[in-house]
């Protein structure tokens, strides 16, 4: 079968810069470029933003870590110990950061490119990104380029049980080399994009794979064990585990939400939580959008989950979010209730629905996914979104 590349990567490029999109929506909030968790339930997360790091409450609260406010590209810990790598707001490199008082202080030391991946494997041996794959013996000292990779490389992650072995996530798939990085094989006879990857201490391996979904294997027997793919038109970019609960993963999506689990990804919840339908009407709205609209928009009106075909086939239009992420908040009530009663021109796959839904029943389905929105979204509704102050 052959994929077309540009299609699918086009579509998960344009939407790879995350925003923090949940409360305090009143304050600029930082891009989140990636995640690592605390492993401390109450402040689970560490954020590197394009303005410096954050610690993330279970809440969603966040607060600044350190003083510098450089773009950081790349985190990883390694018991107390955190790395970092990123740019200055003017773009100079600022190699490789190393902290021992979570995050407050950093010493630097320097490096031949900024890092947009870094990770710790077995022995203390750091693994960066660094147009291509570079590896350090001596804690970030000195660098050895192991491979040039021209494709973009998503994500980096080393393992913690088995010798000189790492794992890279790009558009070709998720790749293994059992020798610190100079050979590369496929792990999956799959050729997807592959986004997030994590590895834990004991040896299991999240990654997502588009067109698939979000798989838990083991590094000793990979295999493509699809646990959920429900994820919507909301790519998983990053992933981090809590090394304290391992059944636990954190997401980071390409919107910039949160995604977490605790029993192994049968359930979800969002940091910060999800919001709940409050009125008579959004409740009544809920109901309607689960029993007509959620099969294609997906639960939480997050948009179509990609299977291959979406990736594959370039005359399938995806049902988008409505959860306001995606540009549905560009129109205005009227219409949307307009394309829900009497179908999108585009494609017959989002047909009429009058002859189902009054005009009221589809202002309810608005009221219920409009709870979704932020401040954003909902005061710019419409035609004022081309002139949006926030
Ligand atoms: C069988 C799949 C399917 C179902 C079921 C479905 N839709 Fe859609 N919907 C789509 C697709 C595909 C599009 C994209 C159409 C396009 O781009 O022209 C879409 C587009 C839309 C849009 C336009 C969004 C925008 O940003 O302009 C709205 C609003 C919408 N759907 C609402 C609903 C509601 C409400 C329901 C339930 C009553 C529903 N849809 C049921 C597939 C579906």
């Amino acid at each position: 079968m052959m994929i077309n590349r540009t299609l699918n990567i086009g579509i998960i490029l344009l939407v790879i810069h995350p925003i923090i999109s949940w409360a305090n929506t009143d304050k600029v909030s930082p891009r989140i470029n990636t995640i690592i968790a605390t492993d401390n339930p109450q402040t689970p997360l560490y954020l590197a933003t394009q303005s410096g790091l954050y610690l993330a409450k279970d809440d969603g609260q966040i607060t600044l870590l350190s003083q510098e406010k450089n773009n950081l590209t790349a985190l990883a810990k390694d018991n107390h110990k955190l790395f970092s790598g990123g740019q200055t707001s003017e773009g100079a490199n600022i190699g490789l950061g190393t902290s021992e008082d979570n995050g407050k202080n950093w010493t630097l030391s320097i490096t031949p490119s900024h890092f947009t991946g870094l990770s710790v494997g077995k022995n203390q041996v750091l693994y960066g990104l660094s147009n291509g794959v570079v590896r350090s013996n001596d804690g970030g000292k000195t660098w050895i380029k192991t491979v040039q990779v021209k494709e973009n490389i998503y994500n980096i992650a080393a393992s913690k049980t088995l010798d000189d072995t790492v794992y890279i996530t790009m558009d070709s798939g998720l790749l293994v080399s059992r020798d610190g990085g100079i050979n590369w094989k496929p792990v999956f006879p799959v050729s997807l994009p592959a986004l997030s990857l994590t590895v834990t201490s004991k040896g299991k391996l999240w990654t997502y794979i588009a067109g698939k979904g979000l798989i838990m294997t083991t590094e000793n027997k990979p295999k493509l064990d699809v646990v959920y793919n429900g994820f919507g038109q909301h790519v998983p970019m990053h992933a981090t585990v809590d090394e304290s609960n391992h059944e636990s993963l954190y997401i980071l999506g390409n919107k910039g939400q949160i995604w977490l689990t605790s029993d192994n990804g049968k359930s979800w919840d969002r940091l910060g939580g999800i919001p709940k339908p409050q009125s008579t009407v959004a409740k009544k709205g809920e109901t309607l959008f689960n029993q007509y609209c959620a099969s294609c928009h997906g639960n939480l009106a997050v948009g179509e989950s990609y299977s291959v075909q979406s990736l594959t086939d370039q005359k399938y239009i995806m049902a988008p979010a409505l959860d306001g992420s995606a540009h549905a908040w560009h129109h205005t009530d009227e219409q949307l209730t307009n394309t829900i009663l009497k179908g999108s021109p585009r494609t017959v796959r989002m047909p009429p629905w009058e002859k189902s839904l009054t005009k009221q029943d589809s202002l309810d389905i608005i009221t219920y996914f409009k709870g979704f929105w932020g401040r954003r979204e909902l005061e710019c509704q419409g035609p004022k979104h081309m002139n949006c102050p926030y």
